[in-house]
């Protein structure tokens, strides 16, 4: 298995249902360990920036309104698969056809406010923990449960 890094955004609607430490419980459950952890308000220029790949999507600008419409959780996760875990913890990017048991088909409140971000790749993951965590800011330390 290979110890991978990825980014984890817990979006608004995370922090306005109160839901930040039933997903990190969860993030955490599955192996996947906070090695970087910050709340921030996103910029308007940030936001565009994170989801630049998008646009051209007709629902960019929707998107970026909704990212700085309250403040998030940015974290570096670290673990096995680190990429492919969280994706399978966060479920589909729909939280209608989100599977059971994963964290937007509980918390999400549509396809937009759906709870959290997940980089989708590894090369991604790098370049996104890039955008928002120093290399200093990244620590270490051992779970033993
Ligand atoms: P995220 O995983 O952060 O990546 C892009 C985001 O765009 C996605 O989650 C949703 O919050 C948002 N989004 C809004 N509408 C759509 C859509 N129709 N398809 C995909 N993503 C969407």
């Amino acid at each position: 298995m290979a110890l991978e890094r990825t980014l984890s955004i817990l979006k608004p609607d995370c922090l306005q249902s109160g839901a930040i430490g039933q997903v990190v419980a969860r993030l955490e459950a599955a192996g996947l360990k906070p090695v970087a952890m910050r709340m921030h308000q996103l910029t308007t220029s940030e936001a565009e920036g994170f989801y630049a790949v998008h646009r051209e999507r007709p629902f960019f600008r929707s998107l970026v309104s909704y990212m700085t419409s309250g403040p998030v959780v940015l974290m570096a996760l670290e673990g096995d698969n680190a990429v492919a875990k969280n994706r399978e913890v966060m479920g589909a990017t729909d939280p209608a056809k989100a599977a059971p048991g994963t964290i937007r088909r509980d918390f999400a409140k549509s396809i937009e406010a759906n709870t959290v971000h997940g980089s989708d790749s590894t090369d991604n993951a790098k370049i996104e923990i890039a955008y928002f965590f120093r290399a200093t800011e990244l620590v270490k330390y051992d779970v033993k449960r």
